[in-house]
């Protein structure tokens, strides 16, 4: 595919079904509840939505990304950020449609102030950890801990 085709544009409330189904593609799963809030609390209220982003290829949008700003909890600096969630369907993926999302992300986030961009894989995703790197990410000097009661 040409990249010329991809237009990539900040994430509109109409986005809402389009980006539920590329998730349950992706995911294999329909999550709406986890979306609603993505979209329609944290829009209304902080404007968190700033930096998330859709691709569209002939009008049909065929990836997302969302990033929300911190807001200081857990002594996490107000400048830092989090990419919550990336998918491209299927169909589009490896055609670097994801590289443009977070490259406009992070260009978005950086204009804003943001100075650390963070995002939760699982340590040895075999896709997920060489995206990552791809742009530069690191492993954090924090870990995530878990427990199952
Ligand atoms: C992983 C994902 C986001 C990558 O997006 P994409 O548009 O397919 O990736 P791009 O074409 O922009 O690839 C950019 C770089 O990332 C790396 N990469 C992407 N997909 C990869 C894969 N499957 N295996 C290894 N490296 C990969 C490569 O370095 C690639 O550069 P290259 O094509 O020049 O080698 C996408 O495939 C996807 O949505 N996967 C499923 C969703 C998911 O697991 N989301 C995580 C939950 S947050």
């Amino acid at each position: 595919m040409n990249l010329d085709q991809i237009k990539i544009r900040t994430i509109k409330r109409e986005d809402f079904d389009a980006v539920v189904k590329i998730d349950s593609s992706v995911f294999g799963a329909t999550r709406p509840e986890y979306y609603e809030g993505k979209f329609f609390c944290s829009m209304e209220v902080k404007d968190q939505m700033v930096a998330s982003m859709v691709a569209e290829v002939d009008g049909r949008i065929v990836g997302f990304v969302m990033c929300e700003f911190y807001l200081g909890e857990y002594g996490i600096s107000p400048n830092e950020a989090t990419i919550d969630t990336i998918g491209i369907h299927p169909e589009f993926q490896r055609a670097g449609i994801g590289r443009m999302l977070i490259e406009a992300a992070t260009k978005r986030l950086k204009a804003a102030g943001v100075v650390k961009i963070n995002t939760l894989v699982v340590w040895d995703d075999p896709k997920m950890v060489p995206f990552f790197s791809s742009f530069g990410f690191n492993p954090s000097p924090t870990i995530n801990l878990e427990l199952i009661p």
